[in-house]
């Protein structure tokens, strides 16, 4: 028999009643998150009590402005929890202000552009096509369509971060800010380097770790505190708490940082996100919180190791974090694309992504993005990961509905043994 899916349903009774149509959607959901691989790098399981918090009545308070001053009644306790938030977040990254009410990771970087610069204003940031983020000037985005965004990317042949690129272009542009982040990059950044181009050319350094801010924490990455002007992140990746964003900075700068938020570009903060996010960063105050990074990073270097045993390349040749980009260039008609729906097929969960010198479309790519978070989160070690390669070397190799059937049945198998966070 496998797993029950009834560890949330149970106390969903209301909803099974009210709205069966609803319930039943996130009945499936909760099945495929249980009995499939999650290896999407930019997601993670969080405990009960994150969920308990987020799915509490604070959803019902409006709470415009900041604890002690709001612009409605009875905020006197929705405070308290803000300013341990606040506090939290301080004390686990060791900066003097937090601003924990952005939504999302997008929106904390937004505030940070429109305190640190004009519209129009240079910025220097990581191409994407070489794992820079949408925020960090896509066309398509905010970013690209209200400052002028520059880009820097790997070295030709190593396919690490290039920072004599880095700093010719910003000799050259003089931007008003570079990003120093990723959303698909496998190896650390050097934040000192980064704060010396910035100084160099005058530019504030802004370093958007919404992906290893949990790494940060647990000590398995440096931290960018000490040479960051703003620093923002995702709560919900490594991090492991609830869906949304946070900015951390000096208290000098807070002030205006605080007001590009609210009035800025939201209105009600989200209380019960922010309580979770309170929650969250109790748990990453843990000890068990580092063993939990540790463990990440030696997964991803156990599914690296899996991978390069069975003949894949990897860009840069292996990982320091909790991600890894497969180039199946040398596969040769196998795209990210059909890559991710055969694994998905098998009940293993990745993302396309593009590769270096990448050829195909954004929607096609020769790569697969793979991540380590959840997984490390439900107890997976490294020799869970050494097999988890195997499946996904079985699966892209031979793509035939037998391969994908059996590994799918091994990936249930697996699974039943590594309950979520209950
Ligand atoms: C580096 C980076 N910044 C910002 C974001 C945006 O976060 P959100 O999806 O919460 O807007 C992401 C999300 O993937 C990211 O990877």
């Amino acid at each position: 028999m496998l797993q029950t899916t009834d560890f949330q349903s149970k106390e969903q009774t209301n909803l099974k009643t009210s709205d069966p149509e609803i319930y039943g959607w996130i009945q499936k959901e909760e099945k495929r998150q249980i009995h499939g691989l999650e290896l999407i790098a930019s997601e993670n399981y969080v405990s009960r009590s994150v969920m308990e918090a987020q799915g509490s009545i604070l959803t019902n308070k409006y709470a415009e402005g900041y604890p002690g001053k709001r612009y409605y009644g009875g905020c006197e306790f929705v405070d308290e929890i803000e300013s341990i938030a606040i506090q939290r977040a301080c004390d686990l990254f060791g900066v003097e202000h937090a601003n924990v009410q952005p939504h999302s990771g997008s929106q904390a970087n937004m505030a940070v552009y429109m305190a640190a610069l004009k519209l129009g204003d240079k910025v220097l940031g990581m191409d994407l096509s070489n794992g820079g983020h949408l925020t960090h000037g896509s066309s398509v985005n905010f970013s690209g369509k209200l400052y002028e965004f520059l880009s820097y990317g790997l070295n030709s042949k190593t396919h690490r971060l290039d920072y004599d690129q880095v700093r010719d272009v910003a000799k050259k542009e003089n931007p008003k800010l570079i990003i120093a982040g990723y959303s698909a990059y496998p190896r650390e950044l050097d934040f000192k380097l980064f704060k010396e181009i910035a100084d160099e050319v005058g530019a504030e350094l802004l370093v958007d770790m919404s992906h290893f801010a949990g790494l940060v924490v647990g000590g398995v990455h440096p931290s960018p505190a000490p040479y960051a002007d703003y620093i923002t992140t995702t709560t919900h990746k490594t991090l492991r708490g609830p869906r949304g964003g946070m900015i951390l900075t000096s208290a000098e700068k807070a002030k205006k940082l605080n007001s590009q938020i609210f009035p800025g570009i939201q209105g009600g903060p989200m209380e019960h996100t922010i309580g979770a996010k309170a929650v969250a960063f109790k748990e990453a105050q843990a000890p068990s919180f580092k063993t939990y990074a540790e463990q990440i990073v030696k997964n991803a270097q156990a599914l690296s190791s899996s991978l390069l045993d069975n003949g894949f390349d990897l860009v840069t040749g292996g990982t320091d974090n909790h991600l890894l980009l497969v180039d199946l260039t040398s596969l040769g008609d196998l795209t990210g694309k059909v890559a991710e729906k055969v694994l998905d097929q098998a009940h293993i969960t990745v993302n396309k992504n593009t590769v270096p010198n990448e050829t195909r479309s954004p929607f096609v790519t020769s790569g697969i993005r793979l991540g380590t978070p959840a997984l490390t989160t439900r107890g997976f070690k490294e020799n869970d990961m050494i097999e988890v390669g195997q499946w996904i070397s079985d699966v892209l190799k031979t793509p035939t509905d037998t391969v994908i059937n059996k590994v799918k049945s091994q990936v249930m198998d697996k699974t039943q043994n590594f309950p979520l966070p209950s």
